[in-house]
């Protein structure tokens, strides 16, 4: 699916690359193009500029499907310009939802309704990624702007369910105790990643991103906050990151080596007293990652303890992205949060601290988010076309 696809009563003039490619006027051949809106290449994946929408649980599904929400909110971005559009977090087992109206991709009846909004996208002129992910401990609450945000829903009562994780330790009172997860149950889980990810290919989408931040089951077992299993999945750092080394190794037994697969970390966990998982550990995990078959880390933070105590103020993940990227070869490294000015994403590209930035509520309040930044840093872009005589 491309851009001329779709069905205009005319054909796109011959330069129009889709909304958020740079224009070079004429006469404007020796003005550098802002590397905010140059053109990068990540195997199969080409992004247009750096600018890409973070993930976002919209708690808009009936049993895990995608409807006609997920295909307004994921198209408006792509009309907005974003290079890459990351849909939100969707669950590879039903009980792996953090909520009841999580996306879920653990039925093959899932595909169609995400390749509409995946198909849509491209048409658009844009590309699209999609996190896999299970909440462990953290599933079966409510969605966090309904009355009792993110408490558990107990299993007893209508949209709950038994939860489970790597040990039997709560997130904190208002959550359900976690069964711990016997071996076959791992197994199982890290089963479900690869049947969705082969799903996702299925739907058309570019990339893939595994969901190892916030607090989910990835994050869960690499914590020793969350994990105290004394089999080969806990204890030592090793043995904690064996959950995320394996589901790697099986999803890319299906996703195609070409097509990019990216892992958001929780870098830090922000313990005061460092019994959390660090940036020491990042690096570590890091150092591995860079030599496995994984194409971006994305650089996020906290989300497993509530004993955190994070430092919330612009750019306040940049250093981890920045880190990471001095200590790997080959993976390309996002940042996000609380980025929010084209002079900031400007510069951190800039200052060579990560490759791409993520942005999450700045989309939300402005879904062409990408021609305010393009105004700002003075660079011509081209518009949705419909939408040309917004320019001034
Ligand atoms: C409504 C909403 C839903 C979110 N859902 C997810 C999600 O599904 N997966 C995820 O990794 N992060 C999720 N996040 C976190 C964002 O992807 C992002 O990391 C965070 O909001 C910081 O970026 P920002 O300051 O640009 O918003 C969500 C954030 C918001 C506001």
């Amino acid at each position: 699916m491309s851009l001329n696809e779709f069905t205009y009563p005319y054909d796109l003039p011959n330069n129009y690359k889709g909304p958020g490619s740079p224009i070079v006027k004429p006469g404007d051949e020796s003005k550098p193009i802002p590397l905010t809106f140059t053109p990068i290449t990540i195997k199969s994946l080409t992004l247009k500029n750096r600018l890409v929408v973070s993930p976002m649980c919209q708690y808009s599904s009936h049993n895990g499907e995608a409807n006609d929400w997920h295909l307004s909110h994921y198209s408006s971005y792509a009309k907005g310009g974003a290079s890459l559009v990351i849909f939100e977090a969707a669950a590879v087992q039903p009980e792996g939802r953090i909520s009841y109206a999580d996306l879920g991709i653990w039925s093959d009846e899932f595909i169609a309704p995400l390749k509409r909004c995946v198909d849509l996208v491209h048409r658009l002129g844009s590309t699209a990624g999609i996190q896999l992910a299970h909440a462990g401990r953290k599933a079966s609450s409510i969605p966090p702007f309904l009355e009792g945000a993110r408490n558990s829903i107990p299993s007893d009562q209508p949209n709950g369910w038994e939860v489970f994780g790597p040990s039997e330790i709560k997130f904190n009172d208002n959550m359900s105790l976690p069964h711990e997860m016997t071996k076959e149950q791992i197994k199982e889980t890290i089963e479900a990643f690869k049947q969705g990810a082969l799903r996702l290919l299925k739907a058309g989408f570019d990339m893939i991103e595994i969901h190892n931040a916030h607090g989910y089951i990835g994050n869960q077992f690499i914590s020793p906050v969350s994990n105290q299993r004394t089999d080969e999945y806990g204890g030592s750092f090793e043995n904690r990151i064996r959950f995320l080394l394996e589901t790697i190794t099986e999803i890319r037994s299906v996703w195609p080596t070409e097509k990019v697969l990216a892992v958001r970390l929780t870098c830090d966990e922000w313990l005061e007293d460092g019994s959390g998982w660090t940036m020491n550990d990042t690096i570590e995990l890091v150092k591995i990652l860079d030599t496995m078959d994984v194409d971006i880390i994305d650089c996020s933070s906290g989300g497993n303890s509530t004993k955190q105590k994070i430092k919330v103020e612009p750019l306040y993940q940049v250093p981890f992205a920045d880190s990471v990227k001095k200590h790997t070869k080959n993976l390309f490294v996002a940042t996000v949060g609380l980025i929010n000015t084209g002079n900031e994403i400007e510069d951190i590209l800039q200052q060579n601290k990560a490759d791409i930035v993520m942005l999450a509520r700045p989309f939300l309040r402005n879904p062409h988010f990408v021609y305010q930044v393009a105004k700002e840093l003075n660079q011509t872009i081209n518009y949705q076309i419909q939408y040309e005589r917004g320019r001034e």
